[in-house]
């Protein structure tokens, strides 16, 4: 609840599916973002409800809609489907375009993050984690997010497109605006900035092309075998950017912040750590638990659905959070259990545009975990200073969370 006045609803939505609801609004005090959204089960809302913030939106609870709504996209669309709705957004190439469209990017992208891919990406992360982890490991405490949450999904990305990795603090900085500021003018020239850098970048590959993703991009060819549109191949490299950083931080940041809360877990993956299939079984229910991304969708013609009418354009929100804690499909789903054996999360989304990059994302945090575990087996949050600045919005997360061993 903001508070503030509410809107009278559009006229296709019944006053009883009003909520006063906002994705980005945390009330002081909440420690836990994704908490905004379990309070709306506990009030008992309506499962789809209308709200006025944001440009107005819908929002589906269960996760049989959510599921839907992933799985529909002539029904729920994926094309300019921003949250606010705004003017000249650029299509992401595959994320934004809608079937049958999408598969020409998504096709060329798969190959590059299949399991196998993946793993032989395994000793190059781990040199960086452990790296970044010597960093600190020393004294005894560190910023989280600052100190690693940050840093390694962003040298990940510099090591995924064969930048050196020396221009880590650069592209820190770009994604720490992109992703954290509220000023449209400084976001609007940060993108500016992103784009300019890989144009660059794209055009050094074309001459001296790698073993790299932005080399594969260049290299792809459309059904008909022709190169594609520069401006897509740019797209969908921002698209990288944009999807593999702040999701893998802010994950990070729950599973520590539960970690160093929970001896018992430590323990698990202590126990665990050449153990890959327990580990990364742990890890999946840490995903399930911990699901920060909050999709939008775009009401493609006007519709019914479960009784409901949609207008053409509105939007709908798909908390993940909150289809993967559904009694009605996982037993016991406040509870964490790291053994949890059948586990159909929808933490990647499902349908079309089911994340490609989630075997890299748990590679990463894998990854992460051993290099950690091994330096630093035991630790808590710093009991003066735990955590400040969570935030709301497409994707939840914290802006500090302070370590101490
Ligand atoms: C824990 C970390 C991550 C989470 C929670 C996450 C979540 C998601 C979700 C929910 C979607 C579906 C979006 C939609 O349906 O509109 C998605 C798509 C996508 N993700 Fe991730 N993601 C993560 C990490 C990554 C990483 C590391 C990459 C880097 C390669 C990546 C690349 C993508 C791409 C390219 C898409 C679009 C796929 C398509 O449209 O076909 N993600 N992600």
């Amino acid at each position: 609840m903001t508070g503030q006045f509410m809107p009278l609803p559009p006229d296709h939505v019944p006053p009883e599916l009003m909520v006063d609801f906002d994705l980005f609004a945390i009330p002081e005090g909440v420690t836990d973002p994704a908490e905004i959204w379990h309070g709306l089960v506990r009030r008992e809302v309506p499962h789809i409800f209308y709200t006025p913030r944001n440009g107005g939106h819908w929002v589906f609870l269960n996760y049989d809609d959510i599921v839907a709504a992933y799985r529909n996209s002539d029904v729920f669309s994926s094309h300019q489907a921003s949250m606010p709705p705004m003017e000249e957004w650029p299509v992401l190439q595959p994320v934004g375009v809608d079937p049958p469209d999408n598969m020409a990017f998504r096709r060329l992208l798969a190959p590059m993050f299949t399991p196998k891919a993946v793993r032989e990406m395994t000793d190059e992360l781990r040199r960086r984690s452990s790296a970044l982890i010597e960093g600190f490991a020393g004294k005894g405490r560190c910023d989280f997010i600052a100190d690693y949450a940050e840093k390694f999904p962003t040298s990940a990305f510099l090591y995924l497109f064969g930048l050196p990795e020396e221009r880590l603090d650069e592209f820190l900085a770009l994604a720490n605006v992109f992703f954290r500021s509220n000023d449209p003018a400084a976001k609007g020239e940060v993108i500016g900035k992103i784009f300019a850098e890989l144009e660059v970048f794209f055009h050094e590959k074309e001459k001296n092309p790698g073993n790299d993703i932005a080399s594969a991009i260049l290299a792809g060819r459309d059904a008909n075998g022709d190169p594609f549109a520069w401006k897509d191949m740019l797209n969908c490299g921002f698209l990288l950017f944009v999807a593999g950083l702040d999701t893998v931080t802010n994950t990070m940041a729950y599973v520590w912040r539960y970690l160093a809360t929970t001896p018992a877990a430590r323990r698990h993956f202590r126990e665990r750590l050449d153990d890959p299939d327990a580990f990364l079984r742990a890890i999946e229910e840490l995903m399930r638990i911990n699901a920060v991304s909050n999709i939008v969708r775009r009401i493609k013609q006007d519709c019914e659905y479960k009784g409901v009418q949609l207008r053409r354009n509105d939007r709908v929100a798909l908390p993940n959070t909150l289809a993967n804690r559904d009694p009605r499909v996982f037993a016991d789903p406040q509870a964490i259990d790291l053994d949890r054996e059948v586990n159909v999360h929808v933490t990647f989304g499902v349908g079309p545009h089911r994340c490609v990059g989630s075997h890299l994302a748990k590679r990463e945090i894998m990854v992460s975990l051993q290099e950690w575990l091994r330096r630093i087996p035991d630790f808590e949050l710093d009991p003066h200073d735990p955590a400040s600045g969570v935030f709301g919005g497409s994707v939840m997360g914290f802006e500090k969370l302070n370590l101490v061993w």
